[in-house]
């Protein structure tokens, strides 16, 4: 199972509780970059640019893309080409695309200095989700808001998995 969305949205705990939950690995695609460029991801962006943070991003994609886990992705994947196909190629594995009011994005994204992107002027960042929108949604089976407890979120991609005959 594949999680998506923009920064905020709860990618990486909804990923975790469905991991515990299903007794599956979860694997968090922003860990698996920094193992491949050798530096964390601020200094990716730093040092050698968005561009450069995109393709390592679609190095970790594709590698694991192999294992069967419940992936979380990072919010800018879908912006890459190379790894907007690899997700819409996908046909054993559900894309959920989890979502939030922006205001309530913006205002879990402050609460960590981790994110480039993210650590911007609020039109910015908006500009940002906005121009993302429709990319998250061609590539999902299916539009969850995480508007509500984790427990809540949790259970309804369960539910919807357990009715659409989806493996996780
Ligand atoms: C990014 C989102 C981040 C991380 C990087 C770029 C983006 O992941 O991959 O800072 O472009 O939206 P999260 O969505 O997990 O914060």
């Amino acid at each position: 199972m594949i999680l998506i969305g923009f920064m905020g949205c709860g990618k990486t705990t909804i990923a975790h509780e469905l991991g515990l939950q299903l007794n599956k690995k979860t694997i968090d695609l922003d860990d698996v970059i920094p193992k491949i460029a050798g530096q964390p991801i601020p200094e990716i962006f730093a040092a050698e640019g968005e561009a450069a943070f995109r393709e390592y991003e679609f190095q970790a994609l594709q590698s694991i893309l192999k294992e069967n886990a419940i992936i979380a992705t990072g919010g800018g994947v879908v912006t890459y080409e190379k790894s907007y196909a690899l997700l819409k190629e996908l046909t054993d594995m559900p894309v959920f695309f989890l979502n939030a009011p922006f205001d309530d994005l913006y205002s879990r994204i402050q609460e960590d200095d981790n994110r480039p992107l993210g650590n911007q002027d609020i039109e910015k960042v908006r500009a940002l989700y906005n121009s993302r929108l429709d990319k998250y949604s061609a590539l999902a089976d299916r539009e969850i808001s995480t508007s509500k407890t984790v427990a809540d979120t949790a259970a309804e991609i369960i539910s919807y998995m357990d009715d659409g005959n989806f493996k996780a």
